[in-house]
């Protein structure tokens, strides 16, 4: 990982909420970022998005999952998981599962697979690569989030600018990432509400 995408990956983890919740004003704010839940906006949660045909139950506990693909583009995915009054969700399950560089899931093993549980301050992170376009949709990430004992909230995350957006179905642009580009990658934001 270079040094910038670790500042921004330790400035993330170290930010204090209050600058957490300064953070997605900003963002809301500014017309070119991602429309996410925020804390003052009704704390709406994340839309729901279909898993579709490439989902593996018991994925790998992994929040590291560039390895498994190092000829990709790396990106660092990243956010809190955050109950509708904009608590932060402690223990919640957060799982990833994307296409390759190449635009191909690994349905033999659990290549770009994972979960892990969001920490004391409700905070996810996964690095892993920018998941190449498959024929029939535009550029995403898959998720399942579920806080302990609740409902499992299924959804994908997409990117912004990206030409296929406007014509994917499934594209909403509250579900966008906010990205930076950092070092020799990405460093992308989004936090879910459930
Ligand atoms: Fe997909």
């Amino acid at each position: 990982m270079s040094s910038t995408r670790r500042s921004l990956l330790t400035a993330f983890l170290t930010l204090p909420l209050l600058e957490a919740a300064r953070t997605r004003a900003f963002a809301q704010a500014a017309p070119e970022l991602p429309l996410t839940p925020a804390c003052d906006d009704g704390d709406e949660p994340t839309l729901e998005r279909e898993a579709g045909p490439f989902f593996k139950p018991n994925s790998p506990l992994n929040r590291d999952l560039y390895p498994d693909s190092p000829g990709g583009e790396r990106i660092t995915v990243a956010g809190f998981v955050l109950d509708t009054r904009c608590r932060p969700l402690s223990g919640g399950l957060v799982e990833i599962w994307h296409a390759d560089e190449n635009g191909d899931y690994d349905s033999v093993g659990f290549r770009l697979r994972g979960h892990q549980f969001s920490d004391t301050q409700g905070r996810w992170w996964f690095n892993t690569i920018v998941p190449a376009l498959y024929p029939g949709r535009t550029r995403h990430f898959h998720f399942k989030v579920q806080r302990p004992g609740g409902r499992i909230l299924t959804t994908q995350l997409y990117f912004p600018a990206e030409p296929r957006n406007a014509g994917d179905r499934l594209f909403d642009e509250a579900l966008l990432l906010e990205i930076k580009q950092a070092g020799d990658g990405r460093f992308a934001r989004f936090d879910f509400v459930i």
